[in-house]
């Protein structure tokens, strides 16, 4: 039976200032002029339609592989995502702490695949609340003494280049949602790279206290499967104890994966790498502390968006390192 996240956790930011956002950030491209043949809107929604079909071949390179197609993916998928993502996020407590730099110590969270800008959004929508100055949505008094916050630092790495994108969408967040003096607490980085060819030190496996894979995982088996089992296999030997890693994938659509003469859902190979064989997960590196195979997050119906908000059913499992 499917279970359901709520469409707002008080922990985040309202859906529609999430959406909100994305509206300010792609203005020209949502609303932008007519021209004599379409309008701003249909033009985009004709780039969304490339892109579909790109998504729909599974050649994820092509379907990314200009600003054109970055941003008409961005206004079409991320906002739905950003807003699942953000109630999702805030379902997880341990999330939630790292999010908002609840023990007031730095955070470091590294999101693979994370360019187009849900993760960003949604992270930020958790963290913009739970500052304690500056920010006017802050749930926190200005009177309160507070012991100051740590920082989050975020690391995006993504294939393709979506620095155009992150880069605008950052503007906004700073000049809407963090302003100056709290924006400098989010620590965003956001690099162009393979993660399947960078090494432990890039990565800073050591120090991270979550790590995103949010529709991800099919793509990176499908590019390489060796390279995506050594990804997995360098978690395990370097994510520090207590380290958190959420997998999340449309429900149902996981790819099965050839090894030897036997075909296996990718998330049993997974599972494996990272918990041990079955009946022996003491011996593992990795714990599952939840997991989901049927999620609902659904899109409000009185939300203001120019394009269709997509309802999502995921897949999930959140891990915890064990040593
Ligand atoms: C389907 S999109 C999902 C985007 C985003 N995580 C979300 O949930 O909305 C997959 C992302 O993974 C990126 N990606 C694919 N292979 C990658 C690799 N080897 N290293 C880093 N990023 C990769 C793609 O460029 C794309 O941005």
């Amino acid at each position: 039976m499917s279970s359901q996240l709520p469409e707002h956790n008080e922990a985040s930011l309202p859906p529609q200032e999430i959406l909100d956002l994305f509206k300010r950030t792609f203005d020209d491209e949502l609303y932008g002029n007519d021209d004599e043949e379409e309008t701003g809107l249909e033009k985009l929604q004709s780039q969304i339609q490339e892109v579909k079909s790109h998504l729909y071949d599974r050649d994820y390179i092509g379907a990314f592989d200009n600003d054109i197609k970055r941003v008409a993916y961005c206004c079409r998928w991320s906002p739905a995502r950003a807003l699942g993502y953000a109630s999702l996020f805030s379902h997880f407590e341990p999330i939630k702490d790292i999010l908002t730099c609840n023990e007031q110590e730095d955070k470091s969270v590294l999101c693979v695949g994370g360019g187009a800008g849900a993760e960003l959004v949604s992270i930020a929508s958790i963290f913009t609340p739970s500052r304690p100055f500056m920010s006017k949505y802050s749930k926190k008094n200005n009177d309160e003494t507070t012991t100051s916050n740590g920082k989050l630092n975020l690391h995006l790495v993504d294939i393709a280049e979506w620095n155009h994108v992150t880069e605008r969408l950052l503007k906004q967040i700073e000049t809407h949602w963090l302003y100056a003096n709290e924006f400098e607490s989010f620590n965003v980085n956001c690099e162009l790279n393979d993660v399947l060819t960078m090494n432990s030190q890039a990565l800073q496996l050591n120090k991270l206290d979550l790590i995103t894979l949010l529709f991800t995982t099919n793509e990176l088996f499908k590019e390489q499967k060796a390279g995506s089992i050594r990804f997995l296999q360098n978690l395990n030997k370097n994510c520090q104890k207590g380290c958190l890693l959420l997998i999340v994938e449309s429900a149902g659509s996981y790819s099965h994966i050839t090894v030897g003469t036997k075909k296996f859902p990718l998330q049993f190979l997974i599972d494996t790498i990272l918990c041990g064989q079955r009946g022996e997960e003491s011996k593992g590196d990795w714990e599952i502390i939840d997991q989901n195979d049927s999620m609902w997050y659904r899109c409000g119906t009185r939300l203001d968006y120019p394009i269709k908000l997509e309802n999502m059913r995921v897949f999930y499992r959140l891990y915890r390192k064990k040593n």
